[in-house]
């Protein structure tokens, strides 16, 4: 796939860029702002917080392998976490999105393993936020009961620390969106949504957020995110998308600072092996 070796050659030509502020300045009165609120900050210190467990037979049936220790699995997903915090290190950046080309490329597999891998770095809690508004998967991959979501935060009708659980791990923070949300590009770009970042964003140096976007080349939904973001993952589904659809992510990724490519799918034990 000449395409993907573009991508990969970019990817790593654009890592060095410098990275490209945050256009939103965080808001000092805004109400989503709940600095220090109680759940939030016991898991970003590391903390002993009330985790809700994660059953690892479904885990497992979802290709969630990072969970455990022993999965033999989880090596590749926890290279691709040193290279990606390394990356993100250098650069100051701590928002990273996780996109593709078109659906069905893995891509929440990917950011999911990808967050629980992160979070089981010593000094580091990550944030994984499903902005997948269209095709939320995050919450029923993992498990999760239905319960406060960014639905209600996007309503205007919850506390967006009210709709962060803890789960499977201390430094573990999901913030799921349970259901498809009519509007998703308006909402996306929307000033909301941009608070939403800024706040989440603002609150622990420690944290490294990763967000599960919609594929790049359907709709604008992710080019709608991609600006409030430091950098972007493309996962690249082996045989799931086409020539044109990624050439077409890469054209739609070449603003951004696209810090690698996931060859996933490749083979059942080499997930995310194509990583650069
Ligand atoms: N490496 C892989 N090998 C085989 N199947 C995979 C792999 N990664 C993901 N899948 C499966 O492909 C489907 C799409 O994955 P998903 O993460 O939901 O894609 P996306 O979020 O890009 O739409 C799911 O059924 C998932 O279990
Ligand atoms: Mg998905």
């Amino acid at each position: 796939m000449e395409r993907i070796k573009l991508a990969i050659e970019r990817a790593r030509q654009q890592a060095g860029a410098q990275a490209q502020p945050s256009s939103l300045a965080a808001a000092g009165d805004d109400p989503l702002r709940a600095r220090g609120h109680p759940a939030t900050s016991a898991a970003d210190l590391g903390a002993p917080v009330d985790l809700l467990p994660l059953d690892p037979a479904h885990l497992e049936r979802h290709r969630i392998v990072t969970l455990e220790q022993a999965n033999p699995l989880r090596r590749a997903f926890d290279l691709l976490r040193t290279q990606v915090l390394q990356k993100m290190e250098e650069n100051g950046w701590r928002t990273i999105a996780v996109t593709s080309p078109s659906m069905q490329s893995g891509k929440s597999v990917v950011a999911i393993n990808l967050a629980l891998s992160i979070a089981h770095h010593p000094s580091r809690t990550a944030l994984l936020v499903d902005f997948d508004l269209r095709r939320p998967q995050v919450a029923s991959y993992l498990g999760l009961p239905h319960g406060v979501s960014l639905n209600e935060v996007l309503a205007g009708e919850a506390d967006l620390h009210s709709a962060i659980v803890h789960a499977g791990l201390p430094r573990f923070l999901v913030l799921p969106t349970q259901r498809k949300v009519a509007g998703a590009a308006e909402m996306l770009a929307s000033d909301r949504v941009g608070r939403i970042l800024a706040t989440l964003r603002g609150e622990y140096a420690e944290r490294i957020i990763v967000i599960d976007l919609p594929p790049v080349a359907a709709v604008d939904d992710a080019i709608a995110v991609l600006p409030r973001v430091d950098c972007v993952l493309l996962v690249v589904g082996s045989g799931t998308s086409t020539k044109r659809e990624i050439e077409e992510a890469q054209r739609h990724l070449s603003r951004f600072n696209l810090l690698g490519v996931v060859v996933n799918k490749a083979s059942a034990d080499r997930v995310a092996q194509g990583y650069y």
